[in-house]
């Protein structure tokens, strides 16, 4: 079995559906409310684990419901989550997320996940050191991602560096992850480019390994030489939120078949995880993936 360690964010998301967005100072009348479970790295660890995979978490909630809630969602989709910490006097994260036309508008507050630390990570040493693949994301504090990483690179286990939300960071630590897959914003951020530059130019740039995501134009991917391209696959888009993350999770779950493989199946477990509701609404199992792609094929 995939074994699959995940240092992220642990998010209630707070979804309102309209059949637009309001215009600043409006009030709109909505279709729709729903709480569902979210946050980056909590995403990256359910989606990895209806792939197949055993996965641990690292992370942290509040003491409040919301936390409660969210550590028993976790645990009966078979995460791990023996390293996730309970914060007493401490809210846990949410998102509070617009959906309008498929599109969506994200404010996240990070509360329990900005309490995240590198000693936090530090004692999840000997979980990523059996791991396959580690994965972390930006919903936590930086220090704590730089962590990840030099732990994931001193114990030789490859780390995948998911850039989002997009921000800056040293050059060096880009180097220390086994691939980067930022979408072309958060690629732009990373090297402190202009976004409107041409993303194989980008990619040329970046000191690492990118696989650069492109929504429904699919991936791109670059270890050295020229950028290769995945097409994605056509679906019917009802939310996108959490389509990242099943893509990040699918490349760390199937990255042992090869690059290109792992690529073309994220992008195919992305595409159906967009069919749904919520971020872990559509998030496939493999069978579903592997339907896909057979569906794909004939
Ligand atoms: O990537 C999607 C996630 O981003 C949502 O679940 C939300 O919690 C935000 O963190
Ligand atoms: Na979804």
């Amino acid at each position: 079995m995939t074994r699959i360690v995940v240092v992220g964010s642990i998010n209630m998301d707070l979804v309102t559906v309209a059949t637009r967005f309001p215009a600043p100072g409006e009030t709109l009348l909505g279709e729709r409310f729903l709480t569902v479970h979210g946050g980056k790295g909590a995403n990256q660890a359910v989606a990895a684990a209806r792939l197949g995979a055993e996965v641990s978490l690292v992370g942290a909630l509040g003491d409040d419901a919301f936390g409660t809630q969210m550590h028993e969602g976790l645990r009966d989709e078979g995460v791990d989550v023996s390293h996730v910490m309970r914060l007493d006097d401490c809210a846990s994260g949410t998102a509070s997320i617009s959906v309008a036309d498929g599109e969506n508008q994200i404010v996240v507050v990070p509360a329990a996940n900005a309490r995240v630390t590198p000693a936090h990570v530090e004692a999840a040493r000997e979980l990523i050191a059996h791991a396959d693949a580690v994965l972390v994301q930006m919903e936590i504090p930086l220090d704590a991602v730089e962590a990840t990483l030099r732990l994931g690179h001193r114990l030789g286990v490859p780390v995948i560096l998911n850039p989002a939300p997009a921000q800056k960071l040293p050059v060096d630590w880009l180097k220390l992850a086994r691939y980067v897959t930022p979408n072309q914003l958060e690629l732009a951020t990373l090297l402190g480019a202009d976004p409107a530059e041409d993303f194989r130019q980008l990619m040329q740039r970046a000191p690492c390994p990118v696989v650069l995501t492109r929504g429904a134009e699919g991936a791109w991917y670059r270890e050295q030489g020229e950028p290769a391209h995945q097409s994605s696959f056509k679906v019917d888009v009802v939310d996108s939120t959490g389509a990242g993350d099943t893509f990040n999770a699918a490349l760390a779950v199937f990255l042992h078949e090869g690059l290109p493989e792992a690529v073309c199946k994220a992008c195919a477990a992305a595409a159906l995880s967009v069919s749904k509701l919520g971020a872990q609404g559509g998030m496939p199992a493999l069978t579903e993936v592997n339907a896909l792609l057979a569906q794909q094929a004939s």
